[in-house]
């Protein structure tokens, strides 16, 4: 004991729960979607997709998450693509949609015990009866997601654990109030309300000031705090989580932003969760935000995949503690700089975990970092309290190395000694530490993944699946609308299996969705192609379809996205423009198609020289100057309308 007492008058830390404890950990969470960004992960082969979802979700492998959060897709653009609602009209409901069900699914399948979220970022458009607005008929919007809460048990046996509001976007009391009341009258007592998934006000002054409000909700989520709370939430004695942050590029600053958030959220705002944007990068990589997840899973096609610097990160948290466990009162800052945490699950277990992460290799891509410096510092750890008889501790250690390229992650160094009631570190700068009780920490290991290649440059798609695993086909990334496998039960001849367009009304969106539906796919390099497609309109008044190269813009800018289209419309003419708007006209005239039969469409472009063909006879040739050098290919629809398509062909040069 004293000579605890003398060491600790050097740069020591107490480690203690006898003045008591501190808040209760809600655990280490990833977001998947707002918007799609788990699109390619579903397309991977085995074994390589089993391998990437245990990287994420397996108990002691690799990040070992404690919480997943999901979109509950409202059929519009939210950032890297539109996920499909479980009801587009008013009249439908379908649970086996999209690809989160099945991702919630194989995170409970690896981690029973994780906990689940749903929350909307968009909505269909029936929901606000026209008006890009969800509250002005709070109990629809209110039956709408607890009929996705009540989906999620009925037909996937998935138990949701919280929901949310409308992701940062403007949250209404009386419809939170309701949401509450229609979640217990279904007999979902137990799913928890958090609020309001954007700042800290103004949610935080409507909860204090509404008592009702204040028993609707039980968690005030904050979206990038900066690791930092405001008063006033304290207040409220609610539980704090930052309910999204991250969304870093997943490089080696990426996993040090995270190292010290993940520390700090608690350390400076009494963040009990924190939940990265997003759970794994698997989009098109020049979609906006690229490669910002906890890992990469973005070529489904060659199965290659790369396990980033923040999944092990994540891991010197998650291995080692349960949602439950308590923080100790004694965390804080380091002297020299960086943080420690240390948790207890009350029964003897102690977990510290350790950063210190410099400014320039731990930036976050918001909210900006003010200016600090740590140097390599001793640090001497007293066990005091409960912990006072520990006399030995496993220790996992990492290294970030910004110079010579050689970090080390996650390694089990020889477990420490303490003696006397103390430890000692000797920490460098850009390390994380943990020291533990637990003895099941483990570095998971799969054998390398393919190499990388791009996406093929010769690619058909027939859509013929009779029983699809996913409502989606292959490598189609919804930018505006939502294509589904379709199947025509009364088609005489080659059109039975379809891609069809199914949104008919403009959603209550999140950014601005195109006026237009679109579907990008393929090599965003790609210069020279030819993009041909079977397209069938259903839409006799204004029916209009196109198939289109070297698309240049997807998720919030797809507005704006430039490339050449070329479109043919129900009323019997054609269109080559170089936008998807389809206000820059290269070409115009008469095409003779209509609604109701299947046309084919073959769009080649080289250079600066573009042709494309009706039904194999040449309608337009064209010099094509001012359009993007290179992006995906595409298809899609003129308005939000019905349509189908078939035979998608690209070849790429
Ligand atoms: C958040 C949003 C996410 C994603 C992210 C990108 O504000 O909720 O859906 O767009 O930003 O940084």
């Amino acid at each position: 004991f004293s000579l605890c007492l003398l060491t600790c008058s050097a740069q020591s830390y107490a480690v203690d729960d006898q003045a008591g404890l501190g808040r209760t950990f809600d655990g280490v969470g990833g977001l998947s979607g707002g918007g799609a960004t788990s699109r390619l992960l579903v397309n991977y082969a085995e074994p390589y997709r089993s391998q990437i979802l245990d990287y994420l979700f397996k108990p002691n492998f690799g990040a070992s998450l404690q919480i997943l959060k999901v979109e509950i897709g409202g059929d519009a653009q939210t950032t890297d693509g539109t996920e499909p609602s479980h009801m587009h009209y008013e009249n439908d409901e379908n649970y086996f949609r999209g690809y989160e069900w099945w991702l919630m699914r194989e995170a409970k399948k690896r981690n029973p015990n994780i906990t689940l979220i749903g929350l909307p970022w968009a909505f269909p458009g029936w929901i606000g009866r026209g008006k890009n607005w969800p509250y002005d008929y709070p109990d629809i919007t209110a039956s709408y997601v607890v009929s996705w809460i009540i989906g999620a048990k009925q037909y996937h046996n998935l138990e949701i654990d919280y929901v949310g509001i409308w992701n940062e976007r403007s949250f209404n009391s009386k419809y939170i109030k309701l949401l509450r009341y229609t979640l217990d009258k279904n007999g979902l007592e137990r799913v928890k309300i958090i609020a309001s998934d954007n700042l800290w006000e103004p949610i935080t002054l409507f909860v204090l000031q509404d008592r009702e409000l204040s028993e609707a909700v039980d968690v005030l989520g904050a979206h990038y705090p900066g690791t930092t709370t405001v008063p006033e939430a304290l207040k409220t004695g609610k539980q704090l989580w930052s309910s999204e942050d991250y969304s870093t590029f997943n490089d080696d600053v990426g996993g040090g932003c995270w190292a010290r958030i993940l520390n700090q959220n608690y350390v400076n705002g009494q963040m009990t969760a924190t939940i990265s944007w997003n759970l794994v990068a698997s989009y098109y990589q020049d979609l906006p935000f690229g490669r910002d997840g906890l890992m990469t899973a973005q070529e489904p096609w060659s199965g290659n995949y790369v396990v980033e610097s923040p999944i092990w990160i994540t891991a010197h948290t998650t291995q080692f503690t349960q949602p439950g466990w308590k923080y100790l009162q004694t965390v804080g800052h380091l002297a020299h700089g960086g943080s420690y945490v240390a948790l207890t699950n009350q029964r003897g277990n102690l977990t510290i975990v350790i950063e210190t992460m410099t400014h320039d290799h731990s930036v976050c891509i918001r909210p900006p970092l003010l200016p600090y410096t740590v140097t390599a510092q001793r640090a001497t750890f007293c066990l005091k309290g409960s912990f006072a008889s520990i006399s030995e501790l496993q220790v996992w250690h990492s290294k970030f190395d910004f110079k010579v390229k050689k970090p080390v992650y996650f390694q089990k160094l020889s477990p420490v000694k303490v003696s006397n009631g103390s430890f000692t570190l000797d920490l460098d700068v850009d390390e994380v530490y943990t020291v533990t009780t637990i003895t099941t920490g483990l570095k998971g290991n799969y054998p390398e993944p393919p190499p990388s290649s791009p996406f093929p440059k010769i690619y058909k798609d027939d859509f013929k699946v009779q029983h699809p695993d996913f409502s989606e086909a292959p490598d189609f990334a919804d930018q505006t609308g939502v294509f589904e496998y379709f199947i025509n039960e009364t088609d005489p001849g080659p059109h039975v299996y379809t891609l069809r367009q199914v949104v008919t009304q403009r959603p209550i969106t999140w950014v601005a969705d195109a006026d237009q539906t679109i579907s990008v796919i393929g090599d965003y390099k790609w210069q020279n192609v030819t993009v041909s497609c079977d397209l069938y309109m259903e839409e006799e008044n204004g029916g209009g379809v196109f198939v289109a190269a070297r698309v240049d813009k997807g998720g919030g800018s797809v507005r704006s996205a430039r490339g050449i289209f070329f479109w043919v419309f129900a009323d019997g003419t054609y269109k080559v423009t170089s936008d998807l708007s389809g206000q820059s006209v290269l070409a115009e005239g008469q095409s003779g198609t209509r609604a109701n039969i299947w046309n084919t469409l073959t769009l080649s472009v080289k250079g600066d020289n573009a042709f494309g063909e009706l039904n194999g006879h040449v309608l337009w040739k064209n010099a094509v100057g001012l359009v993007p050098k290179n992006g995906w290919a595409a298809i899609g629809t003129s308005s939000f309308q019905l349509a189908q398509f078939d035979n998608f062909a690209v070849q790429a040069e």
